[in-house]
């Protein structure tokens, strides 16, 4: 039986990337502690044709592979950076370039990142309610890092340590057999 796939998408274009990183260790130690196959992709992986593309035929064929991944994943982890608020304009773009049933029922761990505290709930008031509208499955602990939680885009901090730790703990509901395979190899 193969291992069940994780797909991380970073909306950010930058690199190094906060976003990125923030994703990148999510996936690691879900991965680690499941034994998903993990891809992460940010938005240069998904390139230059999203900006342009009105529908999903538009796409080259590098971000439709991106998308394809995302769609076909059995965990998704997103990551966001937060812009004015909010999620960027270009990561909306593609999610909205997703169909309404791709995401359905599918476990989501919600994170993003911004400089400063004061945008923290934009993973309960823009997130979670986006990824409502798939009726994906969010999972409850949503992650939010800001600049002083990475030290050279490297996680650092301790809270968000255990913030992650503790939402890659709630996958569990999902993929109880890995929790038990792995145990029983260890
Ligand atoms: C256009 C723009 C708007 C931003 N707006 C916010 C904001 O409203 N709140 C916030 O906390 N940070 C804001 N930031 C800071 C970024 O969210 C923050 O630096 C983020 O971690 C960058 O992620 P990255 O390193 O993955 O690109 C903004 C940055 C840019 C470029």
């Amino acid at each position: 039986m193969s291992a069940p796939k994780l797909v991380g998408i970073a909306g950010s274009f930058n690199r190094p990337s906060k976003t990125y990183s923030l994703v990148r260790t999510v996936a690691d130690l879900a991965s680690q502690r499941y034994g998903f196959a993990n891809k992460v992709y940010d938005l240069h992986d998904v390139g230059v044709s999203l900006g342009a593309a009105q529908s999903r035929k538009d796409l080259d064929e590098q971000a439709k592979g991106v998308i394809d991944e995302i769609v076909s994943a059995d965990v998704l982890i997103v990551g966001s950076p937060t812009f004015k608020g909010s999620y960027p304009g270009l990561f909306k773009h593609l999610i909205d370039l997703i169909d309404p049933h791709e995401l359905r029922a599918k476990p989501i761990i919600i994170t993003a990142t911004g400089g400063g505290d004061r945008h923290a709930l934009m993973v309960e008031h823009q997130l979670r309610p986006l990824f409502g509208f798939f009726m994906a499955h969010t999972l409850p602990t949503a992650v939010y890092a800001s600049d002083r939680d990475f030290t050279d885009y490297k996680v650092s901090s301790e809270p968000l340590s255990h913030r992650i730790n503790e939402v890659v703990g709630e996958l569990a509901a999902f993929f109880p057999h890995s929790v038990t395979v792995l145990a029983a190899a260890e």
